[in-house]
């Protein structure tokens, strides 16, 4: 008889509802895997069996949970995006060149900004027209702030990465009108004096905003608000902070999305609870549609893990953590479920990755850390979560884009490099807005130490044009897996794709060995319509199954 320990991760349909299981719920479904499955328990040796049955469907996966965030943080804006029009280094309006190409292979969906704790003190009349206001950013450092990058400079970036702007609006040090005039200066086509000045300031046209955040962790650095306190702010922002851009009146609605949990102190059940329930019984005069979760993966806020230079215990230490994103989000869904079951408001990830300790030599409160094959495991086990809580979660944003924390790309100067979580971004493109599929395997456990962890994690989805994706993630950092995918309701032909792995957990990309962490190609055998394939230790790997 397997022991539950073994059957860590059994998705079947239920699995398309995900956010509605309750505990009984899931007591019901891991009895029903013991006593059905036990048989086929897999040994530590043998071929794990996955099956995908491709007639079913779930939610889609919305390409907005392979969302970013961009900061006015270290060198996340300024060198990372912005070197300027008079830099030598390659730029299109002082945008790099070689970070918008980047950007663009992994179809960047949306790009929050422009914080953080740094939008509660942005204000956005500093960053327009040809005389910047110099201020300091006393969040990050207490360094200059020299607002060359504002409002226009932004809304270039994302429309040359092909991005929508998710603004974060200063509700802690700012006021309902300066929100109120930023989108009206924004959006408004009709001749307003704003509308004026932004067509004097290079934009005759009225911009798109397509997601609103009302405040950042309005609990803490946001002004560590009281529940109740924030639900005043929310009506009011939410009510005056209005988008005229005409295209955006009916279907393309700006959606509004208000600050939620941070992680999981109990303080943040009452947090959520307030908000929903406030918006359960709101008034015609104002409206939510997401409400945000911030999540890090870190041990010890005190005293955080290295990005570099650690070994097998770091490394299951960390993913281990990282998997309290599946209860987090079954949590908070919950609440969310009370008030709305219908799921109209969607759980917005809008702050997730590792936090690391700083690189040495970096400046503290830079945040700069690497990015190892760790990371990339990591970031595929939580876009899986985000997948199957896919009627929920519609919109995420790891944190963040470029040199912070957990980045897709480095700079030095005029040097880039791409890292291990960037190719999992590129490796994961086929599954934005493709429709998720269930999958169900029992692969069991990889131990080491006194953590154990699933040996496997996998999802599948069907493209636009019904082609089926599949990812398997090989948790065990030592052994390989001999994978077998029954497909029902397909005939498979041929499968291939790729796979990211590396010679050791901590292995990363650097400005000199740019290619330790790249993907490579991987064909699959597929006989009788079932697929087989290796998967090598710590790897990510996505096929496509041709039929
Ligand atoms: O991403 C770094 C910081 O983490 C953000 O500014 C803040 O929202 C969070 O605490």
């Amino acid at each position: 008889m397997a022991d539950e320990s073994e059957l860590i991760y059994f998705y079947c349909a239920v699995s398309t509802t995900a956010s509605k299981r309750s505990l009984v719920t899931r007591a019901l479904l891991v009895t029903l895997v013991l006593t059905v499955l036990a048989p086929i328990a897999a040994s530590q040796t043998d071929k794990v069996k996955i099956s995908v049955d491709v007639s079913k469907a779930g939610p889609k996966i919305d390409r907005n949970l392979f969302g970013q965030f961009a900061e006015h943080l270290g060198h996340g804006v300024y060198e990372g995006i912005w070197v300027g029009p008079n830099s030598r280094i390659p730029n299109t309006r002082g945008i790099r060149n070689d970070v918008v190409a980047a950007l663009k292979a992994i179809r960047v969906p949306n790009v929050r900004w422009p914080g953080g704790c740094f939008a509660d003190e942005y204000h956005w009349r500093k960053g327009i027209g040809p005389e910047r206001v110099v201020t300091l950013n006393p969040n990050w450092g207490g360094v200059i702030e020299p607002n060359t990058f504002g409002t226009h400079e932004f809304m270039d970036f994302i429309d040359q990465i092909g991005a929508e702007a998710f603004l974060s609006i200063n509700v802690g040090s700012g006021s309902p009108q300066e929100a109120a005039e930023w989108l009206e200066y924004l959006t408004t086509l009709q001749p307003t004096t704003l509308s004026k000045e932004r067509a004097a300031n290079g934009h005759p046209a009225p911009y798109k905003i397509a997601y609103l955040g009302i405040g950042n962790e309005s609990w803490d650095c946001g002004g560590n608000m009281t529940p109740d306190y924030y639900v005043s702010q929310l009506k009011i922002y939410s009510r005056f902070v209005r988008n005229f851009n005409p295209t955006q009146s009916s279907n393309n609605q700006m959606l509004k999305i208000a600050v939620g949990p941070g992680g999981n102190e109990p303080r943040f059940i009452e947090w959520t609870d307030a908000v929903m329930k406030a918006w359960k019984n709101r008034q015609w005069s104002w409206d939510l549609q997401g409400l945000s979760l911030h999540n890090y993966t870190v041990i010890h806020w005190d005293k955080k893990f290295s990005s570099v230079g650690f070994g097998e215990s770091e490394y299951n230490r960390i993913l281990k953590a990282t998997l309290e994103m599946e209860n987090l989000i079954s949590s908070y869904s919950a609440i969310m479920d009370k008030y709305d079951p219908e799921k109209r408001i969607a759980l917005v990830v809008d702050e997730w990755g590792a936090w690391y300790a700083p690189l040495p030599g970096s400046n503290p409160d830079f945040l700069v850390q690497q990015n190892s094959v760790r990371d990339a495991i990591l970031a595929a086990l939580n876009l899986n979560i985000f997948a199957r809580h896919g009627d929920r979660v519609r919109i995420a944003n790891i944190a963040q884009m470029i040199n912070v924390l957990q980045s897709m790309i480095m700079t030095d100067k005029e040097k880039m490099v791409l890292t291990p979580t960037y190719y999992v971004y590129k490796m994961y493109v086929p599954f934005q807005d493709a429709t998720f599929v269930p999958v169900a395997f029992n692969a069991g456990t990889y131990t080491h130490g006194d953590i154990t962890l699933p040996r496997v994690d996998a999802i599948a989805a069907k493209d636009a044009k019904g082609k089926l994706w599949l990812e398997i993630t090989n948790l065990d950092p030592n052994k390989p897996i001999e994978i077998e995918v029954s497909l029902a309701g397909l005939n498979a032909k041929s499968a291939a794709g790729e796979t990211l792995t590396a010679p050791r957990v901590d292995s990363v990309n650097t400005f000199e060995t740019p290619t330790t962490v790249v993907p490579k190609r991987i064909s699959a055998k597929v006989e009788h319509g079932a697929v087989s394939l290796k998967l090598e230790p710590k790897s990510i790997t996505v096929i496509s199954v041709e039929k």
